[in-house]
């Protein structure tokens, strides 16, 4: 047997417990190991019995609805509409009147332009509620298939437009700015338009159709 070192008895000189010491401290042991499994259910058991907390977004639409009033083309039309409905959407989804057309939906091409007791807006960044009782003018009011608005008119005859995607909103900023008198020069248009953007490049032919109308009418039927 090898000698132990100096400082510590030799094995066999260790004390051993006695059988029933060693089965108490076993019994404590599994006690132990016991309760530490114990308690993350008991923990889990408290959530569960916890009251249910309130969802972050909480389905309160039925508390958004707000009746709103609004002329349309000359009509009054009454609805009851989510409070984040644009101009745009309640046109177009609600009243069917889809000639306001949504490109960027985020104010940045200019397609959906509507007039607001006569002013250009862009009808995607308005809320509906916030114009109760304004006039809204929208490509469907401005001419009809009979009887077409003039600038409609210069633009057919001037080729201001290719897939015509971008064409309502730009007639509808076009009648205003022409209205206004701001369309003395060609770079006072391209510059007042240029909220207004054409993915096809039409921009020479609306260019010309706004000038002809702001002449007077004169040259609705030369083509540039
Ligand atoms: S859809 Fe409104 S600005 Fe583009
Ligand atoms: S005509 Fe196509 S985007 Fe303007």
């Amino acid at each position: 047997m090898p000698t132990p070192p100096p400082h510590l008895p030799p094995l066999d000189d260790q004390p051993v417990p006695p059988t029933a010491e060693r089965r108490d401290f076993l019994k404590q042991l599994s006690t132990l190991a016991a309760l530490s499994l114990v308690q993350p259910v008991q923990a889990m058991q408290n959530i569960e019995a916890s009251p249910v907390p309130t969802p972050l977004l909480a389905d309160d639409s039925a508390a958004r609805l707000v009746p709103v009033t609004l002329r349309i083309n000359g009509q009054t039309v009454q609805r009851t509409i989510d409070t984040r409905t644009t101009v745009l959407d309640l046109l177009r989804e609600q009243l069917g009147l889809t000639g306001t057309k949504k490109g960027c939906n985020q104010g940045a091409c200019g397609a959906c332009t509507v007039h607001v007791n006569g002013q250009n807006v862009n009808s995607c960044l308005a809320l509906a509620v916030m114009h109760q009782h304004q006039d809204i003018t929208t490509i469907e009011g401005l001419g009809s298939p009979e009887q077409l608005h003039p600038m409609q008119v210069a633009f057919i005859a001037h080729d201001g437009f290719q897939c015509g995607y971008c064409t309502s909103g730009q007639i509808m900023s076009a009648v205003a700015v022409v209205r206004d008198g701001h369309a003395r020069t060609e770079t006072e248009i391209r510059e007042l338009m240029s909220g207004n953007i054409c993915r096809c490049g039409a921009y020479n032919g609306i260019v010309a159709a706004m000038q002809s109308v702001a002449a007077g009418g004169k040259g609705l039927t030369q083509r540039r």
